[in-house]
């Protein structure tokens, strides 16, 4: 016979590491003046791009609404950048409900794990960051959180061993990853909404780019912003980043205002080339062309070669050297295409 018990965060906050009690109780959204939240849209309607997720997410939305039952749960996985943190925030904005920020790091134990659930309030968002990273046995005991709003609580030990129902009022689990591939089949599928971020056209980053420099009181013309627009690597965080570096040097050294040659001259000077490859970028397409003969290259000797970590590789500088045609992916290893050999000017084949 399993007991259902009502629990207060409180009781669980003494089986919680400090990490999460600090999150417990300091997480809001406001309290965070960074200027990456100075930036971040709170509305759908001020979050230009990803127009087919949007959609959906509204449809959902609306229809999780009119049922009055929480939204089901949501995984946003693609490359870092891309809105997926802020895409958590805007749902939970619409919904007119609160978010509860973590990421899995920093949920080390089940008691960090019971401590988050039963603090929140009944159909708000909790959003976990870097979900790929859960340990196995935390991410089963989400299970029955995800499915059925519980959590099992085992006490005492041997013959005295029970184990209780733990009731958690209703919400949202908001998942973020930079590889989704990484999640195990059953805990993917526990999520009803999974959406893959693309990158952005240069259409969405310019107009990213206006709204950054409107709140930001930055001056410039559309010319200027296209030029940084079509040197972000797709991404909305790099297109705001080179927008103050850019904004530094129009200071600097000219009249303080962005235009299409003040872009130019600051983007070339900060090492961002024409197609919006950093030096990093360069690096890699150079090893793989001129020490590798264009490869076939091992994740793992590029990673050596280059003394960087194999996952940052993967996750934030392979997927728009791919995007871009620049860069293969073989069974063999990374390949360099003839579009990258042509960009690094090398002799194409
Ligand atoms: N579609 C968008 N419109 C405007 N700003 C965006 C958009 N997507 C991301 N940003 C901005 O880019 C930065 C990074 O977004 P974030 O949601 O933290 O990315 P991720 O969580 O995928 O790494 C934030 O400052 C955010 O405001
Ligand atoms: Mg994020």
């Amino acid at each position: 016979m399993v007991k259902i018990i009502e629990a207060t965060s409180e009781e669980f906050l003494f089986t919680s590491s400090a990490d999460v009690r600090q999150q417990i109780s300091s997480v809001s959204i406001e309290g965070d003046i960074s200027w990456e939240n100075t930036l971040r849209p709170h509305r759908f309607e001020e979050f230009p791009g990803q127009d087919e997720v949007k959609e959906k997410l509204r449809v959902f939305l609306q229809a999780a609404q009119a049922r009055k039952e929480p939204l089901d749960h949501v995984l946003f996985s693609g490359p870092p950048g891309l809105g997926k943190t802020t895409l958590a925030q805007i749902l939970a904005a619409e919904m007119g409900v609160d978010i509860k920020v973590t990421s899995a790091p920093a949920i080390e134990k089940k008691g960090d794990l019971a401590a988050i659930l039963t603090s929140l309030k009944p159909f708000s968002v909790l959003f976990i960051d870097e979900i790929h990273r859960l340990s196995r046995a935390i991410e089963e005991y989400l299970y029955t959180a995800m499915e059925d709003y519980y959590l099992d609580i085992v006490t005492g030990e041997g013959l005295g061993a029970r184990s209780m129902k733990f009731q958690l009022v209703p919400f949202t689990l908001v998942g973020a990853t930079t590889r989704a591939g990484l999640l195990n089949g059953p805990f993917r599928d526990r999520f009803g909404i999974v959406e893959r971020l693309q990158f952005y056209d240069r259409k969405a980053l310019q107009q990213i780019l206006a709204r950054s420099s409107q709140i930001l009181g930055i001056e410039g013309d559309d010319d200027g912003f296209a030029e940084i627009a079509n040197r972000a690597r797709g991404t909305p965080r790099i297109a705001n980043r080179l927008l103050k570096r850019v904004r530094d040097y129009a200071q600097v050294k000219g009249s303080g205002r962005i235009d299409a040659e003040m872009s130019k001259y600051a983007l070339d000077k900060l090492g961002v080339d024409r197609r919006g490859l950093d030096p990093m970028d360069r690096r890699i397409l150079q090893l793989i062309g001129e020490k590798f003969g264009g490869g076939p290259v091992g994740i793992e000797t590029m990673a050596a070669a280059l003394s960087e970590e194999r996952d940052t590789l993967e996750e934030v500088y392979e997927p728009f050297l791919i995007q871009e045609g620049l860069l293969q992916k073989t069974q063999r290893g990374r390949v360099l295409t003839e579009h990258g050999k042509k960009h690094l000017g090398l002799p194409e084949v």
